[in-house]
């Protein structure tokens, strides 16, 4: 199989600085070789570049901090996204903050009929200007991506929506917001929160999402928010919640993902190594690249 990977320095979908250095930090902790001993062939695109704010980073415009350069970075992953899928690679894009999932959405779903999306997160990222308490865009980017939100986001590559709210699967929630609750309900988007991973264990989560997404999908984008995981086990990322997934269930997760071989592209967000320790959870989120893309002990 062939990879390419793309580097998203992002960080101004939120306020912790730090979270733009995430590919260099995921590179670093052994990333391209790892995968090579899966034999895949891989070709690093280097990073976006993400354009600078005027001054001010405080300053928000309706409520959607760095709007402008935001929907800017956006467009050029969608493009080298759009690209790379076009060429018949499989995209794996690193973070940088959550927000830059609406580029790598637009450029990935143009290419399917149906997209499915496996978003594994503390978070619902299912916040608009009018819900969220932040101003910040990396709580935004799935609504966005279903055409919910501002009109030079939810415009990003010139179409709309990218995805269908029955082709979502969102694992690991455990802080969602009042708005992102009443939207789940309204679209009826499957949730497995942390309540249902631990009544039913994550074996019969994944059995389930896999089962949901084969018959009304034609591609599956993971969409990893490394908050998703327990901050004990993965620290450096900007908003921590207690309570996370664990290392092995997530390992499980991955694990039963190749072997469903319905994933045909991937992002791994919210790295930030200046809050982490040692390079901790850019390592995690390679020990994950390998179980999804096909390590295993046998
Ligand atoms: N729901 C909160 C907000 O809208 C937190 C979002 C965190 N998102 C993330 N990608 N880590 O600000
Ligand atoms: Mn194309
Ligand atoms: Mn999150
Ligand atoms: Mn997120």
């Amino acid at each position: 199989k062939q990879l390419s990977v793309i580097g998203v320095p992002m960080d101004l979908g939120q306020m912790r600085r730090g979270v733009d250095m995430g590919p260099s930090a995921i590179r670093y902790a052994g990333m391209v070789e790892r995968l090579e001993q899966l034999k895949y062939n891989i070709e690093d695109l280097g990073d976006i570049e993400i354009p600078r704010p005027k001054q001010n980073t405080d300053e928000k415009e309706d409520n959607l901090r760095n709007l402008n350069e935001i929907a800017e970075g956006s467009r050029r992953l969608a493009k080298a996204v759009d690209e790379v899928v076009e060429n018949k690679r499989f995209p794996l894009v690193l973070g940088g903050d959550h927000s830059i999932a609406m580029g790598t959405l637009a450029g990935v779903a143009k290419h399917y009929e149906n997209l499915g999306v496996i978003w594994y997160d503390a978070h619902g990222d299912l916040n608009t200007a009018d819900s969220s308490p932040s101003g910040n865009i990396h709580g935004m980017p799935l609504a966005v991506s279903l055409g919910i939100g501002h009109e030079k986001l939810t415009s990003i590559h010139d179409y709309e929506p990218k995805i269908k709210p029955e082709n979502i699967v969102i694992i690991g929630a455990r802080s969602l917001d009042e708005g992102e609750r009443v939207l789940i309900e309204e679209k009826g988007i499957k949730v497995y929160t942390m309540h249902e991973v631990d009544r039913m264990g994550m074996t019969q989560v994944m059995e389930e999402t896999v089962d949901y997404l084969k018959d009304r999908t034609d591609g599956v984008h993971l969409s990893l928010d490394l908050d998703g995981l327990d901050p004990n086990e993965a620290p450096g990322v900007g908003t921590p919640v207690m309570g996370g997934l664990s290392y092995r269930e997530s390992h499980l997760a991955m694990e039963m993902l190749h072997q469903s071989g319905m994933i045909t592209s991937a992002e791994f967000v919210e790295v930030n190594p200046i809050l982490d320790e040692k390079n901790k959870t850019a390592s995690v989120a390679v020990g994950l690249m390998g179980s999804l893309f096909g390590e295993s002990l046998k």
